[in-house]
């Protein structure tokens, strides 16, 4: 297709404003899927997607629009991009908008402009996308439309008017809005001839066919059965098969500048086929790469653990195969006393984490458990050598003189009734205020700095429930600060568990401390002697619990008795033991490690 006749677009929005939802109605009102093909969601297909109703891989599909009618009618091609709600993939939002000229901003008619629809629109306007402004779910009772065109119209300069709308629900203004992307998104520029250039957004894993790598051509055209050759690494893989999405892959004879869709070399491995890297043609090479992205850096850490010890191999694979689709999580083997062998793995954000928890469980069939999440500690000790800790239990030993922590800085749009609470909130958090500005009368967006300790676990669910579901919430990486911050480590019998060990602020420590000595006191069976559960703060203790010896030997109950009997009890008890974990002299079943890390 010419590159007069094609139009790159993404949809941005807050989450649940109604992206997936209007993406079906384009894919109908296109006829790129028939009625009876139709399912909600159309363009997630992992079962987690659907299933949470949230999007986390970018889709690209193409979809066909005729404008005008007889002579003047002229079919262009639209190349929809996909891209996730949830702040935790926002990488992929980024990566996503660089491959358009567009952007659809989207935003529900009964709620008006939330954090992540704002922080979309600042990536969009940094990367110089024309902006279609778009008001969804017009067919609610509790729709306000002139209201929020008006909001809208203020926060990017256009008439209220301007702003289309739509119901992603009934299909209405879908036509106009496809109409409104031919007119206003420019075509893509670039050079048609001479050395290809095509920017790599997305690469996926499929057990069939391999690694399919999506592509934007910016420069020159790719065809099949050429040979490519990627800019990064001089690499160089035969193209098998190139095509676009439509919505399922429909091969073609190439793509030209401009255009959107996919490739596939047969490399096994996403990490050969890198998202932000260039691809060229290895007869006639391009010298500069594209722009590429930035890496996603891991910001939350925890351990992952197999149930059964023997599963310990299959998890190892398991996390194999997820990497492959999925270049932002890390994993490195570690040991832990209380709960054996298993991984430390590196995620995005607590959503990340939660779903490759639920994709080992799911597709790959494992019973895990998972240690308390950890961010990224920089740690300076008295020598002055620094280190870096994601795994509370490898904090140094000895006198450590500064403690840095990751900051987030965090908007918070809210309506203004509850600014007290959300102070309140934030300020519980050990956050600090940065600025304050009113949308309107009623809204007020919040600026806050925020360790991001305080943030990744609950800090959004209690936000939400303060603020009766209003407040909205996204954030940034922002360096990292000094702060007052200690380990805690559990103790049995005087033997550390490492499992249990936390970092967490001088304040919090004897909390935490009480919590998790309560919790072992209910959980550990007692043994033949007088256990003691502590918690401490390098050599100090700051809290003890007592488990209480056992008065009987258990055998003693059959003495004299049948010896088949005495025989079957001993055999149990083996079999139970393999289960146990030592921690020094005490025996603990990993159960109650278990039922330990997975309570609240
Ligand atoms: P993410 O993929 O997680 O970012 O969410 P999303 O923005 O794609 O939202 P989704 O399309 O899943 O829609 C969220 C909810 O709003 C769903 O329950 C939809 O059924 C509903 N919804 C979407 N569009 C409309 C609309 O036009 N009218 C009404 N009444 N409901 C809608």
């Amino acid at each position: 297709t010419a590159p007069e006749l094609l139009r790159n677009f993404s949809i941005i929005a807050h989450i649940d404003h109604g992206k997936s939802t209007l993406a079906d109605r384009m894919l109908q009102a296109t006829g790129v899927v028939q009625p009876r093909d139709m399912r909600a969601q159309y363009l997630d297909r992992m079962d987690i997607e659907r299933e949470r109703g949230i999007t986390i891989k970018s889709q690209a599909v193409r979809m066909p629009w005729t404008v005008g009618t007889g002579d003047a009618a002229r079919t262009y091609a639209l190349n929809m991009i996909d891209t996730p709600g949830h702040v935790d993939f926002s990488y992929e939002v980024n990566r996503s908008l660089a491959a358009c000229e567009g952007a659809v901003l989207l935003v529900d008619a009964a709620q008006g402009v939330q954090a992540q629809t704002l922080a979309n629109l600042y990536m969009a306007i940094e990367g110089d996308l024309t902006l279609i402004p778009v008001l969804n779910k017009i067919d609610l009772p509790a729709a306000e439309p002139e209201k929020y065109a008006r909001e809208i119209a203020s926060i990017i300069g256009c008439d209220p008017e301007d702003v289309l709308r739509v119901s992603g629900k009934t299909g209405d203004g879908v036509p106009e809005l496809l109409d409104r992307i031919v007119e206003t998104v420019p075509a893509p520029a670039g050079e048609p001839t001479g050395p290809a250039r095509a920017m790599i957004f997305d690469s996926v894993y499929d057990t069939y066919r391999g690694v399919v790598t999506y592509v934007r051509v910016v420069d020159g055209a790719l065809r099949p059965r050429e040979r490519i050759e990627m800019l990064s690494t001089g690499a160089v893989h035969d193209l098998l098969e190139i095509g676009v999405i439509s919505p399922e892959p429909q091969p073609s004879t190439g793509l030209g500048a401009g255009e959107v869709g996919y490739l596939i070399t047969g490399v096994k491995d996403v990490r050969q086929s890198k998202v932000g890297d260039t691809v060229t043609t290895a007869q006639d090479p391009a010298t500069e790469p594209l722009e590429g992205y930035q890496d996603p850096k891991p910001m939350v850490f925890s351990g992952l653990f197999p149930v059964d010890g023997s599963d310990f191999p299959n998890l190892r694979d398991a996390l194999d195969k997820l990497k492959l689709n999925d270049a932002a999580l890390t994993y490195e083997p570690e040991t832990s006393v209380a709960l054996g062998f298993g991984f430390r793995c590196g995620y995005l954000g607590l959503l990340h984490l939660e779903i490759i928890r639920e994709r080992l469980e799911r597709e790959f069939n494992l019973d895990i458990i998972s240690t308390a999440p950890s961010v990224v500690y920089q740690v300076t000790m008295e020598d002055r050598s620094t280190h870096t800790v994601t795994n509370p239990s490898e904090f140094p030993e000895g006198k450590v003189v500064d403690v840095r922590e990751p900051v987030v800085s965090a908007t918070i749009l809210t309506p203004s009734e509850f600014v007290g609470t959300v102070m309140e909130l934030c300020q519980s958090r050990r956050g600090t205020m940065t600025g304050m500005d009113y949308l309107s009368e009623e809204r007020v967006e919040m600026h806050y700095t925020l360790p991001l300790a305080e943030i990744v676990f609950d800090f959004f669910d209690a936000l939400k429930s303060r603020t009766r579901g209003y407040a909205s919430l996204d954030y940034d990486m922002d360096g990292e600060q000094s702060a007052d911050l200690v380990k805690v480590d559990i103790l049995l019998n005087g033997d550390k568990v490492d499992a249990f060990s936390a970092i967490v602020h001088k304040d919090a420590a004897y909390s935490y401390g009480l919590m998790m000595t309560k919790r072992l006191k209910e959980l550990i069976p007692r043994q033949q002697f007088e256990v003691p559960v502590q918690a401490a703060v390098g050599s100090r203790i700051i809290s003890r619990e007592t488990i209480r010896a056992l008065r009987k030997d258990m055998l003693a109950k059959c003495y004299g008795g049948d010896i088949s009997r005495k025989r079957k009890l001993l055999e149990k008890q083996k079999e139970g033991k393999k289960r146990m974990k030592a921690i020094g002299r005490v025996e603990v079943p990993q159960e109650a490690f278990i039922a330990a890390l997975g309570a609240d």
